[in-house]
């Protein structure tokens, strides 16, 4: 395939369209009372519901996200008020939040199977973060699940801002299947300017925790955190752990490598953290394995 364009993309043009992206992310006033709702303790399965309910956009992409892979459900789910009770509390949240980032991403007018991927699996990472977390008693495991949620959020703003040089990018990728690594063809196509760089950029223009943001930029290369070391080998080690174990298909980052010394530091916080996550024989489906058995205490 030839490529039409010089490449790479000259970096002003790249953080010319990054910063057409600060009016992006705001969130409507339906959006901002749901995320108060889901932060304030008193808030009941029962009064989420109803506010959810009322707002058919964001009801169907619950049901959309409750039946995506990542949740490996058996049936589908077919209303809101069964999504509730057969996920959980806690999933429901998380599927909220999920569909309510995703959709300030979203082309109206086309839907992509890829973009879908990316939610997916930013979404299995942030569980994985989650579990990994409390496992090595990282002490924010809010931050663990927000900085595996947005990890890959870089391509998401790529997808968006350069959709033509993306699908390019990707045809290559698929045509040099020996160059499956993204992040190397990326770099041809948009010089330093990785998806790493752009999604934390993206998200310290949200104003989130620079742990967070660091652990964004360096999640395939976590030993350059210098703020939060512990947190960066969290998201490194969810994003591969839920690649191997096929929680996750997200066609980008097939060949990233694990960095031992993150796994040697969470070693250090859980004596079996590498038999309980990278060990062959216990890999650990904890997605559905959790999923079907809330679904056994519903039937
Ligand atoms: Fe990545």
């Amino acid at each position: 395939m030839k490529l039409k364009q010089t490449y790479p993309i000259p970096e002003s043009v790249i953080r010319e369209k990054i910063e057409s992206l600060s009016a992006l992310p705001v969130l409507d006033s339906f959006a901002e009372d749901v995320l108060q709702l889901l932060d304030e303790p008193t808030t009941t399965t029962s009064n989420l519901l109803r506010v959810v309910e009322t707002n058919p956009v964001l009801s169907a992409k619950i049901l959309k996200t409750a039946n995506s892979p990542v949740y490996g459900f058996p049936q589908s789910i077919a209303t809101v008020e069964f999504a509730f009770s057969i996920l959980g509390f806690d999933i429901i949240k998380e599927t909220i939040v999920l569909s309510l980032l995703s959709s300030r991403f979203e082309d109206k007018t086309r839907e992509d199977v890829r973009l879908q991927q990316i939610w997916e699996h930013a979404l299995a990472t942030a569980i994985m973060a989650k579990k990994i977390a409390r496992d090595v008693n990282y002490p924010v495991i809010g931050e663990a699940f927000s900085a595996g949620l947005f990890h890959d959020i870089g391509y998401a703003v790529i997808f968006r801002l350069f959709q033509n040089e993306f699908e390019q990018l990707y045809q290559v990728s698929l045509q040099q299947k020996s160059a499956r690594d993204f992040s190397n063809l990326e770099e041809s196509f948009f010089g330093k300017i990785t998806h790493q760089i752009v999604g934390a950029y993206l998200l310290e223009k949200w104003n989130l925790p620079a742990s967070v943001c660091e652990a964004v930029k360096f999640h395939h290369e976590p030993v350059r955190a210098e703020r939060n070391l512990f947190l960066a080998s969290i998201v490194h080690c969810a994003d591969i752990v839920v690649r191997r174990d096929g929680s996750s298909a997200s066609p980008f980052d097939e060949n990233i490598i694990v960095v031992d010394s993150a796994v040697d530091f969470l070693k250090q916080h859980c004596q079996d953290f590498e038999v309980r996550y990278f060990h062959q024989t216990s890999k650990p489906k904890v997605i559905k394995s959790v999923l079907l058995k809330k679904q056994k205490m519903v039937v």
